[in-house]
């Protein structure tokens, strides 16, 4: 499928793979539309976006935890386009890795509001924007996460987990409409989701890496456009993609 000229909202678009994806979506000549909290830098991947082909690129403040966030940025939307082709929630993380033990409210209701909430939240504001019967996608970024828990990991991998059944569910709901609902969940990649994990230490948040090549935002970026990018009558409905050095959510192989 042609996406050239399709409407693409991004959420979480600042960094990561939110901000390659405007990249790779503006590419193929997009409109993308870019949200997340720090517009400073959603401005800059805005530009990035405009100069590598988008045919518009639009960045609006968005934080997913707030309906009046939420809200707001649906109606900044609303007045640059009636219709969304393609909707990413991507926006969210992990806060903290410590075990249930000890851990924090703030964090687990951090993780909650963005990674769950937040993409029920977007998905109901925008769902009237979808077109019917023309290729119109959702695709939620879970995580291999919500497949296998981890120790440090019950609140983010339950999210995660969570997520999933968002999209199972949507796609139950949504079918005879003709908008495919997706997911891809990857596994270990290098953006600021350990610096954010780690509250900064980024040191720690080194150690994750050391010795491993992993995903980069590109990589999940193009997995994504390809995803999109398939015939109308075909829907991907998960896409699992991991370094080839993690064979396993265990299991990374790490050179020296
Ligand atoms: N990196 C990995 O290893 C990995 C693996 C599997 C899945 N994931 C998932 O991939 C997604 C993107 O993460 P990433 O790796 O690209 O990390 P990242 O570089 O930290 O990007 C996270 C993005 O989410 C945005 N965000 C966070 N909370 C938000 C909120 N309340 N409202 C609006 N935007 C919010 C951030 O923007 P602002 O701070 O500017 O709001 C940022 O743009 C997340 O859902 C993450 O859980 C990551």
């Amino acid at each position: 499928m042609n996406l050239s000229g399709r409407w693409v909202v991004i959420t979480g678009a600042s960094s990561g793979f939110g901000a390659a994806a405007a990249l790779a979506f503006g590419r193929v000549g997009c409109h993308v539309v870019l949200g997340a909290r720090r517009v400073e830098r959603l401005e800059a991947v805005a530009k990035a976006a405009r100069e590598a082909g988008a045919a518009s690129a639009h960045p609006f403040l968005l934080d997913v935890a707030s309906t009046s966030s939420v809200e707001a940025f649906t109606a900044l939307l609303r007045a640059v386009t009636p219709r969304v082709d393609v909707l990413i929630n991507n926006a969210g993380g992990a806060h903290g890795l410590d075990p249930v033990a000890i851990g924090r409210d703030e964090d687990w209701e951090a993780m909650v509001q963005s990674n769950f909430l937040g993409v029920l939240r977007v998905t109901r504001a925008l769902l009237p924007m979808l077109p019917h019967h023309d290729g119109a996608w959702i695709l939620n970024v879970g995580s291999i996460a919500g497949h296998v828990a981890y120790e440090g990991g019950a609140a983010y991998c339950g999210v995660k987990a969570g997520e999933r059944s968002i999209t199972q569910a949507l796609r139950l709901e949504l079918n005879g409409t003709g908008i495919r609902v997706g997911s891809i969940d990857p596994g270990m990649a290098e953006t600021e989701f350990s610096d954010v994990r780690f509250k900064g230490d980024t040191a720690r948040a080194a150690k994750v890496y050391a010795g491993v090549e992993p995903l980069h935002g590109e990589d999940v970026a193009e997995a994504m456009l390809w995803m999109a990018s398939r015939p109308a009558h075909v829907c991907i409905d998960e896409m699992i993609i991991k370094p080839t050095d993690q064979a396993a959510i265990h299991k990374v192989y790490r050179r020296g």
